[in-house]
């Protein structure tokens, strides 16, 4: 019942967070989601065929869906904010993208039969869902067998302690976020989940500490503590996220896995 409760809030933080028109600006035009090299990534090591059928999970402004749209059949663009979806249906009808449909959805629970699609993509997103093994099985049910999984989310190092303090600062500038994976872990999740790893790649992307936190709004007072956190970096996190700072800001790198997957 606790649990239950604790997911039904989860969901609720991450409408809130995610649907304010602010927040709804940046995820559609920062320039890591709409033109991270995980996008170009996932197209060079995907060839989709003009007959599939594709999900899109966690859209938020909708630039994987777009990504395959011309090159498929058609594009179901799900998220659990209204918000982002409306800004995924614009972008895509401003993009000319007439095959691109956008639905309300929870990725723990996918309205969708088994064995429907093609090609499931999920970029950037994983670290939101606190039933993550869930989410896995439901990708593996709703995926064609045969079919393919395209998923991208940031990753952490090995380590215990880092990956608390990682996930923390990631927790303080966003409350919806969950959990951040590392790379072993993320592969042993999906195998568990009857999905083979075919490819994997790793990346690292820069970001400008206030852009970064303007996406979510965080306070002041919440900035403050962030730019502490990152002075007092532990070792095993220092090479990952390179802080710099530099002209009254920091930079910082974060690390993300490409993921192709089959079922
Ligand atoms: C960082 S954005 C996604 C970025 C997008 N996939 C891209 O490639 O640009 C994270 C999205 O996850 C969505 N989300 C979080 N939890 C979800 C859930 N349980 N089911 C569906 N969507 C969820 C949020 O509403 C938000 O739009």
């Amino acid at each position: 019942m606790m649990q239950r409760r604790q997911r039904v809030d989860n969901k609720k933080t991450v409408q809130q967070q995610f649907g304010g028109q602010q927040t709804i600006h940046g995820y559609a035009t920062s320039t890591v989601h709409a033109h991270g090299q995980s996008l170009q990534r996932l197209a060079c090591f995907i060839q989709p065929q003009p007959t599939w059928y594709v999900l899109d999970v966690a859209t938020g402004a909708g630039h994987t869906a777009h990504l395959f749209a011309p090159r498929v059949s058609q594009v179901i663009a799900t998220d659990i904010t209204p918000g982002m979806l409306a800004k995924a249906a614009e972008l895509a009808a401003r993009l000319g993208l007439t095959n691109v449909q956008t639905r309300l959805a929870d990725a723990e629970s996918l309205p969708f039969d088994d064995n429907t699609f093609d090609l499931l993509t999920c970029r950037l997103a994983f670290h939101h869902f606190p039933q993550s093994q869930q989410v896995l099985a439901e990708f593996a049910r709703v995926l064609k067998s045969g079919g393919t999984l395209g998923f991208t989310d940031n990753i952490v190092v090995p380590d215990k302690k880092a990956a608390a303090y990682y996930n923390a600062y990631e927790r303080l500038r966003d409350p919806s976020h969950h959990w951040v994976y590392p790379l072993p872990r993320l592969r042993k999740m999906m195998a568990a989940a009857g999905l083979t790893v075919i490819t994997i790649d790793q990346l690292s992307k820069e970001f400008e500490f206030h852009k970064w936190a303007d996406r979510q709004n965080v306070s002041p007072a919440n900035r403050e503590k962030l730019l502490l956190l990152m002075r007092n970096i532990p070792a095993a996190l220092k090479l990952l996220f390179a802080p710099r700072w530099e002209d009254d800001t920091m930079y910082f790198n974060l690390w993300e896995a490409v993921i192709i997957a089959q079922k």
